[in-house]
């Protein structure tokens, strides 16, 4: 393939590291007339045009969007794919909710040709989002996780999927057994795991949706092959926490039952977490696990709010999930505009630049993938989005009342969503154009 080297000119902005950590100033850059160089899918250089644009040979080809902002593609670190038909069902809590609507939902996946055509809606979906790299569930069907990653390869894309693993608790057409499910992971895992920008997730659903064996099974799949993920669901709902409690008794908690079956780790993506203890976000950073937050979901399901404070006090990784079909965006610009509430809800504020940190590099450090995405620096994936500052009347016009970055951005994820996402690219391609 020929060297193609492109370059792209607007104001840039992108996190560097975690507010919580360092502060706010020190946390992102900003180049208010950037460019950002790419060759062959990936970041070359990244800095001010006028300084930047003496080194460039005079033939490059330049984009230059005006009144656009140039951000790291959005990375939804929990989101479920055979629920892309099912956003907004009315009425009901995590548990009655699974089995009134969920379930019914997810079986459509037993048709290979369904399967098909959601993952290619579900994709497109992601993508007019600036969403360029997420942690996905399957449903429970093998054909669910190879029709997703049939289409994320064909755009090159870095996505990270598994089947779920579900034997009890569930209806009869929706469930494996402890065997199925790890033989079924076992054949996606060899077919798909580390393949382009794919990675494959052993998924259990929850705890109270596999047997001991299953989980068992589960963990002894991730010490067979290198690099793999886990994702599953803790201490959402108060309900669903009871139930665990009953379920496994000779267990001290919620996350005691996924420790004692080997399942935290650096890789270990936890939905929710609502309702975690101390010593469980003690346990949890210890590990290197992580937490997907979902705020459209817990607010949507009536779930509750999530800690992060006590989170960060904590040093664990923290991604944003939109958590479709619980949650009720695809956008994690709305994703934000609802964490900033959740937080005003408990006499916390989240920074613009947090928030920014939660979408991109705090997503990306909880998948552990900081080196490839989430910043622009230069030597890591050319996955990038245009946000145009005049997506909507009122958006323009609130914008041009800005005095800093700070509000910019701030106004972007109040007012933002997926009008905001001009242009989405991935491994250096145009792969969504509004
Ligand atoms: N817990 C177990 N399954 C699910 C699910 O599909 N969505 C959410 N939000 N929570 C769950
Ligand atoms: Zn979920």
């Amino acid at each position: 393939m020929p060297l193609t080297r492109k370059a792209y000119r607007a104001a840039i902005l992108h996190s560097i590291a975690d507010p919580a950590e360092v502060g706010i100033e020190a946390s992102y850059e900003y180049f208010e007339d950037g460019l950002l160089v790419v060759d062959n899918g990936q970041i070359s250089a990244l800095g001010h045009a006028r300084e930047l644009l003496a080194s460039l040979p005079a033939d490059i080809e330049i984009t230059h969007y005006q009144d656009a902002l140039i951000t790291p593609g959005f990375i939804d670190t929990h989101i479920h794919l055979p629920q892309t038909g099912m956003v907004g069902a009315y009425g009901e809590q995590l548990l009655d909710w699974l089995n009134t609507y969920t379930f019914p939902c997810e079986s459509q996946f037993a048709d290979r040709a369904h399967a098909e055509e959601v993952a290619e809606i579900f994709i497109k979906e992601l993508l007019r989002n600036g969403t360029t790299t997420a942690l996905v569930f399957g449903s429970v069907h093998p054909q669910s996780v190879n029709a997703f990653f049939a289409a994320a390869e064909k755009l090159d894309l870095r996505m990270i999927a598994g089947k779920v693993m579900m034997d009890r608790n569930a209806p009869d057409y929706l469930t494996d057994t402890a065997e199925s499910s790890y033989l079924e992971s076992k054949a996606l895992i060899e077919r798909w795991h580390g393949k382009g920008r794919l990675h494959y997730a052993v998924t259990p659903r929850f705890a109270p949706t596999s047997t001991p064996e299953q989980l068992t099974l589960a963990g002894q799949l991730l010490g067979e092959y290198p690099d793999l993920y886990m994702q599953t669901h803790i201490s959402e709902n108060l309900q669903e926490v009871e139930w665990v409690k009953e379920l496994f008794p000779e267990r001290k908690g919620y996350l005691d039952v996924y420790d004692h079956y080997q399942l935290l780790g650096e890789r270990s993506v936890f939905a929710h977490g609502v309702h975690l203890c101390d010593d469980e976000c003690a346990r949890l950073a210890q590990t290197g696990s992580a937490v997907a937050f979902c705020p459209t979901s817990n607010l949507f399901l009536g779930s509750g709010l999530f800690n992060l404070p006590m989170a960060e006090k904590h040093k664990l990784n923290v991604g944003l999930g939109t958590d479709v079909g619980g949650g009720t965006s695809f956008s994690l610009l709305q994703t934000l505009n609802e964490a900033y509430k959740v937080m005003q809800l408990q006499g916390a504020r989240l920074s613009p630049f947090k928030s920014l940190y939660l979408a991109t590099l705090g997503g990306a450090r909880a998948l552990r993938l900081e080196e490839r995405i989430g910043t622009l620096q230069p030597g890591t994936d050319a996955d990038f989005l245009v946000l145009d500052y005049n997506a909507t009347p009122l958006l323009g016009y609130r914008l041009k009342q800005s005095k800093s970055i700070a509000e910019t951005l701030f106004v972007l994820m109040t007012l933002g969503d997926d009008r905001t996402v001009a242009q989405t690219y991935a491994a250096g391609n145009l792969v969504h154009q509004r």
